[in-house]
């Protein structure tokens, strides 16, 4: 089946080399429903997880009623963990808190740091273009990460870190109310899918968040992509799946 000049232009902006347009396109509509057995339940086909207890259980806050600014107020100040020993500031997350997309990375790099806002590095301009090939701008997706701190050296957040954010991304999941998130890398998929499963093995299937319909497409890293390139093709069928089960048309 041949692209058609907005998908060419689309894989054009993120960076895949023309001859990808050989690429089977062979989806439904995107207007099509994924039937409800199409998705993997969290947990269901995936391994056991073997995430490690945290070593100092700290407590899981019940965030269920806190408003945006409650939220983003108590983020701020969170002391819950050592990385905000480290941090300039923590990043909360930004975007439309009506977005009709969610998408989920792992933690603030350097510039995110420093500039308190989620990927705004290389990698964000990278996460730009990937948006921008299915016709949406940052302003009209809401990003987020799973820890709000940046980890020292840019390490993975660690178990207990991550649980210590866990609240805090499950209320901003709640007010949000997506209607798909795109879980970006094997770092924030293992935390927020509570699995160990290969990446390669994640992605390509919906999952639903939590007790909720939400459905989670898991893709790649955008600075995984910027390291190989030639995954780039994968994570264009990854956004167009997302796009389908948003409702959306490519
Ligand atoms: N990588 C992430 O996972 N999140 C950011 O905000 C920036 C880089």
């Amino acid at each position: 089946m041949r692209l058609s000049k907005r998908q060419l232009s689309a894989l054009e902006t993120m960076g895949i080399p023309a001859w990808q347009e050989r690429v089977p396109t062979d989806f439904p509509k995107a207007q099509d429903q994924v039937p409800t057995e199409q998705f993997v339940p969290v947990n269901e086909g995936v391994s056991e997880t073997s995430v490690p207890e945290a070593e100092t259980a700290l407590p899981i806050q019940d965030t269920s009623t806190w408003d945006w600014s409650t939220l983003e107020a108590a983020v701020r100040d969170c002391q819950q963990c050592s990385l905000h020993v480290g941090r300039s500031q923590a990043v909360f997350g930004a975007g439309s808190q009506q977005a009709d997309w969610m998408l989920i990375g792992e933690a603030p790099g350097e510039e995110e740091d420093k500039q308190g806002l989620p990927f705004v590095g290389r990698a964000g301009q990278l996460l730009d273009r990937m948006l921008a090939a299915i016709g949406l701008k940052r302003e009209q997706v809401y990003i987020a990460n799973i820890v709000k701190c940046r980890p020292p050296g840019n390490r993975d957040p660690k178990p207990e870190e991550a649980a210590a954010c866990s609240a805090y991304l499950k209320r901003q999941i709640e007010l949000v109310n997506p209607r798909v998130i795109l879980v970006l890398g094997k770092v924030a998929a293992h935390h927020l899918l509570d699995t160990e499963e290969a990446l390669g093995k994640l992605r390509g299937a919906p999952y639903l968040y939590a007790d909720t319909g939400i459905p989670v497409i898991v893709t790649y890293h955008p600075a995984y992509l910027l390291r190989k390139p030639s995954e780039k093709r994968k994570s264009w069928e990854d956004l167009k799946l997302a796009v389908k089960l948003a409702g959306g048309n490519l």
